[in-house]
């Protein structure tokens, strides 16, 4: 026998502002056209002044909990997957924390950019494994609005608002692929890249920064790197692309999520797409992802699932789970 981490409740967030491409138009070089094919992007949703993200990761939260028909006291520990957290410090976790009303337990935050939600179940799975919890709420939230060079038509048009969560509980499993819960976690990074996906501020310049990435480079490695770590992750889990019920991908971009399905050999009916609605919401992306997934009727208990993130650093993974 052994612990799986189970997801018990799946929530989320977005903001009520949506811009649709066509509103770069007036203040860019750019077109809905070009947003569309290069990226697959229509639409994205951007949060309103005093929105913050732990304000959206609460929303989510709550979401998960009720799903999961759980409350805060439930919990054993809150782990938050963000690079965009309110200020410097506390986490943005200790404030979900305490607007839950929560004050028992731990919270901390997880930073690993886009691929933040996949290191930080990949946390929550150890924790689960080794007992020093049995109950985590694991929530991906970014506000990566605030983070933009609003005049860089070649990044701006690219990012959104949100917060996704999932409550995972640890559960008894025989130790096969059959079991429901996390099959297996594939990690890496490689900080050699720090120059093609960065930040230009914090404690450096004592200026929140804004976003830089060569486009193209990052392009590459995702093709490369995604298909790469799914593979892994299933390959530990004893599975393969044809035992895959959905593929999750990180949201950034439509065409590295067709170049990752095809390397997997799967078809785009059995990938969740919600980019066309969100654009990159970097860490919130995939639980984002699973939420919506679910409520459309699509992932079901049962349902095997691979999700893959690759961010700033390079920092990238993947992690299998039976629904
Ligand atoms: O979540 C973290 C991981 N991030 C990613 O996975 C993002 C990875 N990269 C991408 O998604 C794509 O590289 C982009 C969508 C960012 C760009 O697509 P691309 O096909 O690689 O285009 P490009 O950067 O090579 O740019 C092509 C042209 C350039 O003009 P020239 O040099 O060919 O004359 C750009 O200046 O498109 C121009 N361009 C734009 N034109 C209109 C760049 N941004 C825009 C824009 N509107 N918004």
């Amino acid at each position: 026998m052994v612990t799986r981490a189970i997801v018990r409740g799946v929530g989320h967030y977005l903001p009520a502002r949506v811009v649709e491409n066509a509103e770069f138009e007036a203040s860019l070089d750019t077109s809905d056209e070009w947003i569309r094919s290069r990226s697959g992007i229509e639409r994205r949703h951007l949060a309103a002044e005093g929105e913050a993200t732990s304000s959206m990761a609460i929303a989510a939260a709550r979401d998960a909990l009720d799903d999961a028909g759980l409350t805060p006291d439930d919990l054993d520990a809150i782990v938050l997957a963000t690079s965009t957290p309110d200020l410097t410090f506390p986490s943005a976790a200790t404030m979900v924390q305490a607007g839950l009303g929560m004050t028992h337990g731990f919270a901390f935050d997880v930073q690993a950019v886009c691929a933040g939600f996949v290191f930080a179940m990949a946390n929550a799975d150890a924790m689960l494994a080794t007992g020093q919890a049995r109950r985590v709420l694991v929530i991906g939230a970014e506000t990566f609005s605030r983070i933009m060079d609003w005049e860089d038509r070649s990044t701006c048009v690219l990012f959104g608002d949100g917060a996704g969560a999932v409550v995972l509980e640890a559960a008894e499993g025989a130790g096969t692929g059959e079991d429901r819960g996390i099959l297996s976690v594939d990690l890496h990074s490689d900080g050699r890249h720090k120059d093609i996906l960065y930040v230009d501020g914090g404690t450096s310049t004592g200026q929140t920064g804004s976003l830089r990435m060569l486009g193209k480079e990052v392009f590459r490695h995702a093709v490369e790197k995604l298909a790469d770590t799914a593979h892994a992750a299933l390959d530990k889990a004893g599975l393969t692309g044809a035992d895959v019920d959905w593929l999750v991908p990180h949201q950034a971009n439509l065409r590295i999520i067709k170049a990752t399905a095809q390397r997997l050999q799967l078809p785009m009916e059995r990938v969740i797409v919600t980019v066309q609605d969100h654009g990159n919401t970097s860490a919130a992306s995939i639980p984002l992802a699973l939420s919506v997934g679910k409520d459309r009727g699509q992932i079901r208990e049962g349902d095997l699932v691979v999700t893959e993130a690759i961010g700033g650093g390079l920092a990238w993974g993947s992690v299998v789970l039976r629904w």
